[in-house]
């Protein structure tokens, strides 16, 4: 059985003070999970609310981590940086990095190898585009992506990554994917992941949906064979909303 995992992903929202509000709100709403819970504040309130979560079951997420260890990387922070302070997951290649900050598969895979590398669980995000999606190239697309983040990683590590299945068109929308198209695209993962390293890893490995996930749809998405968790964005950032999400994946 697949322990449901359930981000949230802040994005550039909240300062120090208001993530710290955020956290005291969530904390005690969300004690009684049953799921692993996960909150991804932006890089500048890390250390804020590194203190509040302890202790709790809430776990802390970057947004992003370089490939580099350390160097001349003006602007980057790398896994060790991100560990130090408590870290343990990363997203990796969300689509708003790809679309406004160069991101490619390329550097999504050696943002992936180097989280791992230093002890990080990366949360690597897929999706199609609507063109994509009305060109009915999503598997092709979503296939791909997950080949190339997975180059060079060993079995023992591709299973502890968690996939974020976002479809872009459903991102920040209103339009949630059907909860029979996300599972589809998650199956499609899954199958991917056996492709490339068997049936194990292939049953270990978790993969959520995000796009528009909400505390009214969160039951019926997190309800589907193939969906162990959620990323999520606008509702994170509303604790009754965030822990209605969370109690719908327990
Ligand atoms: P929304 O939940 O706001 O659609 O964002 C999803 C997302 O991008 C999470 O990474």
């Amino acid at each position: 059985m697949r322990t449901k995992i359930i981000a949230g992903n802040w994005k550039m929202n909240n300062n120090c003070a208001e993530a710290v509000e955020l956290v005291k709100e969530l904390k005690a709403k969300v004690a009684d999970a049953k799921c692993e819970v996960v909150i991804c504040p932006s890089f500048t309130s890390l250390c804020c609310v590194a203190p509040e979560i302890k202790g709790t079951n809430i776990k802390l997420g970057a947004q992003n981590v370089h490939f580099a260890q350390n160097g001349a990387f003006t602007g980057e922070i790398s896994a060790d940086m991100l560990k130090s302070i408590g870290v343990l997951y990363a997203i990796i290649g969300h689509s708003e990095r790809r679309q406004y900050f160069g991101e490619t598969d390329e550097t999504v895979n050696k943002r992936t190898i180097a989280a791992l590398g230093g002890g990080l669980i990366p949360i690597v995000c897929v999706g199609e585009h609507l063109e994509q999606r009305e060109q009915g190239i999503t598997e092709k697309v979503v296939v791909e992506q997950t080949k190339l983040a997975f180059t060079g990683i060993s079995a023992a590590d591709a299973e502890k990554v968690v996939i974020a299945y976002e479809p872009v068109w459903a991102i920040g929308t209103g339009k949630t994917a059907t909860s029979e198209q996300a599972n589809e695209v998650c199956a499609i993962i899954r199958n991917t992941i056996k492709a490339l390293y068997g049936d194990d890893v292939a049953a270990k490995i978790r993969i959520q949906y995000g796009g528009s996930m909400n505390d009214a749809n969160a039951a019926e998405l997190l309800g589907m064979s193939d969906i162990d968790g959620g990323l999520i964005g606008g509702a994170s950032l509303k604790a009754d909303a965030f822990a209605v999400i969370v109690k719908a994946a327990g």
